[in-house]
């Protein structure tokens, strides 16, 4: 799920040269060097970033400081990566945690 952002970047650092390329469920994503998944997730427009297992409702990143597990997210295939724990690398595989 895809939505238009309303999360920006205060400091303008959109502009960075350098940028990072990650995937979301298999779509491109550009970050700069030093964001966290989460908050590139955010800023591309990616609201929820994964299901409950009772009742696939969506969840989303909340705290971002590593205390309320939403932000749980699958990397490379290793799953419950925090994303708002965890830098974007280049080529890193992130999809929707689903369990
Ligand atoms: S957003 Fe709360 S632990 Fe990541």
């Amino acid at each position: 799920m895809k939505n238009d952002s309303s999360f920006v970047r205060l400091d303008g650092a959109s502009n960075s040269s350098s940028k990072v390329v990650f995937y979301w469920e298999g779509e491109e994503i550009r970050a700069n060097k030093g964001d966290t998944i989460a908050a590139a997730l955010l800023v591309a427009g990616i609201r929820s970033t994964r299901t409950t297992p009772a009742t696939q409702s969506a969840r989303a990143p909340f705290c971002m400081m590593g205390s309320c597990f939403e932000c749980r997210v699958e990397v490379d295939g290793e799953q419950n990566v925090q994303g708002c724990m965890r830098l974007v690398e280049p080529g890193i595989q992130v999809k929707r945690q689903r369990y």
